[in-house]
């Protein structure tokens, strides 16, 4: 009985907490400068974890999977990717802070790194089918 109650309450936080991130997960985003973002494994304390592409004209990492790491409290959400994979090594860290609501997240942005000023912009990330 006790495991039947523990199981039934684990399921009702994990359930409240996915649809309360304004998230779902797995989902595939593409925002307006035509980069990817995959995200998955959304915790029950909103913690997610994804793989994002960058696409940017203008920037450099082009092309290939970098990880990414978030979190999602109620509607606000917050990803960060460390751009250096086993191809690049930018030196260079971006974080998104935004909202999600529906299939959009609005954000906006700062690039931190080595050699340059800190160049801030907006994204706005569109779920696709
Ligand atoms: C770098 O150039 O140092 C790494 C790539 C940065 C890409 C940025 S992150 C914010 C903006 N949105 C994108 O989709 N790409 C650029």
């Amino acid at each position: 009985m006790y495991r039947l109650v523990t199981a039934f309450f684990l399921v009702v936080a994990a359930t409240f907490s996915a649809s309360a991130q304004g998230l779902t997960v797995p989902s595939y985003w593409l925002n307006q400068r035509g980069s990817e973002m995959k995200l998955y494994d959304l915790k029950a304390d909103g913690t997610f974890k994804g793989v994002f592409i960058n696409h940017a004209a203008g920037f450099q990492c082009q092309g290939t999977p970098y990880d990414l790491w978030g979190r999602a409290i109620g509607n606000h959400v917050k990803f960060v990717v460390i751009w250096k994979n086993w191809t690049a090594d930018c030196k260079s860290k971006t974080v998104w802070r935004g909202w999600a609501a529906g299939k959009t997240i609005a954000t906006r942005w700062v690039l931190t790194g080595y050699g340059f000023n800190p160049l801030r912009g907006t994204d706005i990330f569109q779920q696709q089918p």
